[in-house]
C-alpha cells in the first residue's frame, strides 16, 4: 500500500520553466492516492496553467491571496496549511526560497509555508551560477537549519544552455525522496520484527485436528501496524481466515506448532523483536494416524504429549532480541503472567484475562495489561484489536527507545 495514500499533500509551483514538470508531480501523488492542492504564484502563471493542474488535481488552483471571485474573501492560508500532512514547493526558485529564509510573505504560496505545521519539502530550480551564488547557499542553508527539507538539484541541461548542478529533481525522484525521508522517520524504520499468530493446527487423522477457536485477528493487527511504523515484517500464521497485504510483511503459513517452531527458529536470528502472539496448542496427539478412524460402539482416547515451548526456546537462544510474549490467563493473572515473563526471558508480556468481557478469542476488542520485565504494570481499557495493537507498538517503540 502506497505511503501517500489518503495524505493531503501542498504543492506549491514558483515561476521557472521547471514548473511544467510539477503537473507530473501532482499526477504521482495523485497516483498514490494523495490530495493533491496546487498554490502558484503570480508569476509561475507564465510557466504553466492553473487549468492544467487543477483539472489534474481536482481541486481549484490557488494563486491569489483574495479569492478570485469574490475580492472582499480570502484564501485561507492558514487552513490550508493545516490541511496539509506536508508541503512541496517545486519548483522553488531562488526568489522564493529567499522569501521563504527571510519570511517576506507577499503572496499566497509564501503566506502558506509561514502558517504550515506540516513538513516542508523544496526542490530548487535555478541556473547552476545562481545556484552556487553564497547568498543562495546561505538561504537554503538557512531553510535547513529552519527544519525545511531540501530535495537535492541535478545536473544536466539548464535553460540557460549551459549544463551543471541546479535542474529541479524530476517527478517521480522527489516522490522517492519524500517516501524514503518518511520511512526513515518511522519509528520502526528497518526494524526485522517476527509476529505470529492464530492457532495451530495438531493433527489426529488426515481429517481430525486438535485445535483452538483463536482467529488470528490479534497477530494480524500487531503485524499490520508494525509494518505501518516502517518495520520489515514476518508474520508466522497458524490456519486463519485473516489476510493481509502490505509491501513490509511476508507472510509464511503454518499449520502445526512444529511448523511454526521450524519457521521461528529459521528467522529468530536475524530479528530484532520477537511478538509471540500465537495460540500455539500446549499438546499434540501422541500418533498419527494416515486416513480416518473409523467409529465404534466403544469410547476412544487420545494420548496426548508436550509439544515444544516455541517462546520458551527463543527465549534460550536470545542473544540482542526483544521477546515479547502474550498470556490467556483464567485466575492469578497477574502473578502467573509475571512467572512467564521469568521461565521465558521475556522484555515484555501482554495479558489477557479470559474474565473480561470482550477479551481474548474471536472477539474484535480486546483488554490487555502489560507488564515489563521489571514487574512494571500498565493496564489498558477495552478496544479494537486494531487498537489494542497500537498500544502494543508503542510500548515496543518506547522500550526500544529506553522510555
Ligand atoms: N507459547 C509458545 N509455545 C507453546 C505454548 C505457548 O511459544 N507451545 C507462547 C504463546 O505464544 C504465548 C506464551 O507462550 O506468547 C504464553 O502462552 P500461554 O498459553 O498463555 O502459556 P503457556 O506457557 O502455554 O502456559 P499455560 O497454558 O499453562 O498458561
Amino acid at each position: 500500500m502506497s505511503l501517500f495514500r489518503g495524505k493531503n499533500v501542498l504543492i506549491g509551483i514558483s515561476a521557472s520553466i521547471a514548473a511544467y514538470k510539477s503537473v507530473f508531480l501532482v499526477r504521482e501523488f495523485i497516483k498514490l492516492g494523495a490530495s493533491v492542492r496546487v498554490i502558484m504564484t503570480p508569476e509561475s502563471h507564465n510557466f504553466v496553467t492553473p487549468l492544467t493542474l487543477s483539472t489534474l488535481s481536482n481541486n481549484p488552483v490557488l494563486t491569489s491571496l483574495v479569492k478570485e471571485e469574490d475580492e472582499h474573501m480570502w484564501n485561507n492560508h492558514v487552513e490550508l496549511g493545516r490541511w496539509a500532512d506536508f508541503m512541496v514547493i517545486a519548483p522553488a526558485t531562488s526568489k522564493t526560497i529567499s522569501k521563504m529564509a527571510s519570511g517576506e510573505c507577499d503572496n499566497l504560496l509564501l503566506t502558506t509555508y509561514m502558517s504550515a505545521k506540516c513538513p516542508v519539502y523544496f526542490a530548487p530550480a535555478m541556473d547552476l551560477d545562481m545556484l552556487k551564488h553564497a547568498s543562495t547557499q546561505q538561504n537554503i542553508n538557512t531553510l535547513k537549519i529552519l527544519g525545511n527539507t531540501y530535495i537535492p538539484v541535478q545536473e544536466g541541461q539548464l535553460a540557460s544552455g549551459l549544463f551543471g548542478k541546479g535542474r529541479m529533481a524530476e517527478p517521480h525522484d522527489i516522490v522517492d525522496f519524500i517516501h524514503a525521508d518518511f520511512l526513515k522517520k518511522m519509528p520502526l524504520y528497518k526494524k526485522q520484527i517476527l509476529v505470529t499468530a492464530g492457532p495451530t493446527y495438531e493433527p489426529i487423522d488426515s481429517v481430525r485436528f486438535f485445535g483452538n477457536y483463536s482467529s488470528g485477528k490479534m497477530g494480524y493487527a500487531i503485524a499490520k501496524e508494525a509494518a505501518d511504523q516502517g518495520a520489515n515484517v514476518v508474520l508466522v500464521s497458524g490456519p486463519t481466515h485473516q489476510t493481509i497485504s502490505h509491501a513490509n510483511v511476508q507472510v509464511i503459513n503454518v499449520t502445526t506448532s512444529d511448523d511454526m517452531f521450524q519457521a521461528c527458529i529459521e528467522h529468530f536470528d536475524s530479528m530484532d523483536v520477537t511478538i509471540m502472539s500465537a495460540a500455539v496448542a500446549d499438546y499434540k496427539p501422541t500418533t498419527f494416524q494416515k486416513g480416518k478412524i473409523k467409529k465404534t460402539e466403544s469410547n476412544v482416547s487420545l494420548t496426548l504429549e508436550k509439544t515444544k515451548d516455541i517462546l520458551h526456546h527463543l527465549g534460550q537462544l536470545k542473544t540482542k532480541q526483544i521477546l515479547v510474549g502474550f498470556a490467556l490467563e483464567v485466575d492469578n493473572e497477574i502473578a502467573n503472567a509475571k512467572q512467564k515473563i521469568k521461565n521465558k526471558q521475556l522484555d515484555f508480556i501482554v495479558l489477557n484475562s479470559l474474565n473480561d468481557k470482550g477479551a481474548g478469542f474471536k472477539t474484535d476488542t480486546n483488554k490487555i495489561s502489560i507488564i515489563d520485565n521489571d514487574n512494571k504494570l500498565h493496564n489498558f481499557e477495552l478496544k479494537s484489536k486494531q487498537d489494542v495493537a497500537k498500544d502494543i507498538i508503542n510500548h515496543l517503540t518506547h522500550y526500544l527507545n529506553g522510555i
